[in-house]
């Protein structure tokens, strides 16, 4: 096939398919579950636009929105993988287009592979998991796997020893999630954030999905990093935190700190989230201590780390799973 023929045979499959490939980029994860993607469905192309509104106070450069939408852009490759077809990606294609992000045309036709096919399998059941690990070490061969994940995508997962990397970065995160806690600033945007029980809200993050009460054992000792507190001691959240903590802590690195690193990164994110989930192994994630600048320039100095941080993982085995909800693709449409 030429790309002429590609282009003819790409036009009823983005037109049928459109609803399908929307909703499954749209699992992605996205920071404080904002979904802050749009796509737009052409003859030959699908377009994703960041959507402003849905980007937070605290991340006024966008790198968090960035990433979550590159975090979609793997989400929609994968569909398209699944209908059989090479996804062809162009990133940032018009730069003086600022929301547009990435164009997404169907390439030749290939089967999917095994491991795409179980990613795919587990897009409905991958989540950020805030709770309890189970007592079991991640399945032999996995990690490396997901480090290969990162490097195909264009960035780095850089391990943490238990030593002392990990302690200096405990304490750090404790710190900077103590202060950031406090911040009006942020309280505010928790609260925008995060619904109750009784919320019908398709975006936010859920009371089933954080505890009630910030975990107290995270820190040093405990191997879990101090999380986000999304109750804000309003005896919302619902998720019970007591049991083992996560095996293994991880850094997501890209090589520079541009737009288009954010989109590697979430892209990589979102492709070792699904190969990980795949093997039902899940991960608490971390951006509150690299949202303020000095901060996450004291991790990257204090680890020594070879890249920019982008997003901090604690990854461990789980055997139960309670997806959060997203919005329905029609709501998702750039006009
Ligand atoms: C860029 C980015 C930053 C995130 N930061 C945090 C965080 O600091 N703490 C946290 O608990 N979850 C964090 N998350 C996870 C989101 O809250 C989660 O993806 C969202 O609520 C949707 O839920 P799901 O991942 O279970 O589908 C982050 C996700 C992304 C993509």
């Amino acid at each position: 096939m030429n790309d002429k023929s590609i282009a003819r045979a790409a036009a009823p499959i983005l037109a049928d398919q459109a609803s399908y490939l929307i909703a499954t980029a749209a699992r992605a994860p996205s920071v404080h579950n904002t979904q802050p993607w749009r796509f737009r469905v052409g003859q030959s192309a699908i377009e994703l636009y960041c959507d402003q509104h849905r980007k937070l106070r605290l991340d006024p450069i966008g790198r968090e929105m960035l990433i979550s939408c590159g975090a979609a852009l793997f989400g929609l490759r994968l569909g398209m993988r699944s209908l059989g077809y090479l996804p062809v990606v162009e990133l940032l294609p018009d730069p003086a287009r600022l929301r547009l992000l990435a164009r997404v045309t169907v390439g030749a036709a290939e089967p999917m592979t095994v491991l795409e096919r179980e990613m795919l399998k587990a897009v409905p059941h991958r989540h950020t998991h805030r709770s309890a690990f189970a007592p079991a070490p991640l399945p032999a061969g996995l990690l490396a796997g997901l480090q290969h994940d990162a490097l195909a995508e264009g960035a780095s997962l850089h391990l943490v020893d238990r030593g002392i990397a990990y302690q200096r970065l405990a304490d750090i995160v404790s710190m900077a999630g103590r202060r950031l806690d406090l911040d009006p600033r942020a309280r505010a945007e928790m609260r925008r954030w995060s619904r109750s029980w009784a919320s019908r809200a398709r975006d936010g993050v859920p009371a089933h999905a954080f505890p009630a009460m910030a975990d107290r054992r995270s820190g040093r000792q405990s191997g879990r990093l101090r999380q986000r507190d999304f109750d804000l001691s309003r005896g919302l959240g619902l998720l019970p935190t007591d049991g083992p903590g996560p095996t293994v802590t991880a850094v997501l690195l890209t090589p520079g700190d541009s737009r288009a690193d954010w989109l590697r990164a979430g892209q990589a994110l979102h492709r070792l989230l699904l190969h990980a989930a795949s093997r039902w192994v899940f991960a608490s994630l971390y951006t509150q201590p690299l949202e303020a600048a000095p901060i996450r320039a004291v991790i990257r100095d204090r680890l020594a780390l070879p890249g920019a941080p982008q997003m901090l993982l604690q990854l461990g085995v789980a055997h139960t799973t309670h997806a959060t909800a997203r919005r329905p693709p029609d709501e998702l449409i750039e006009p």
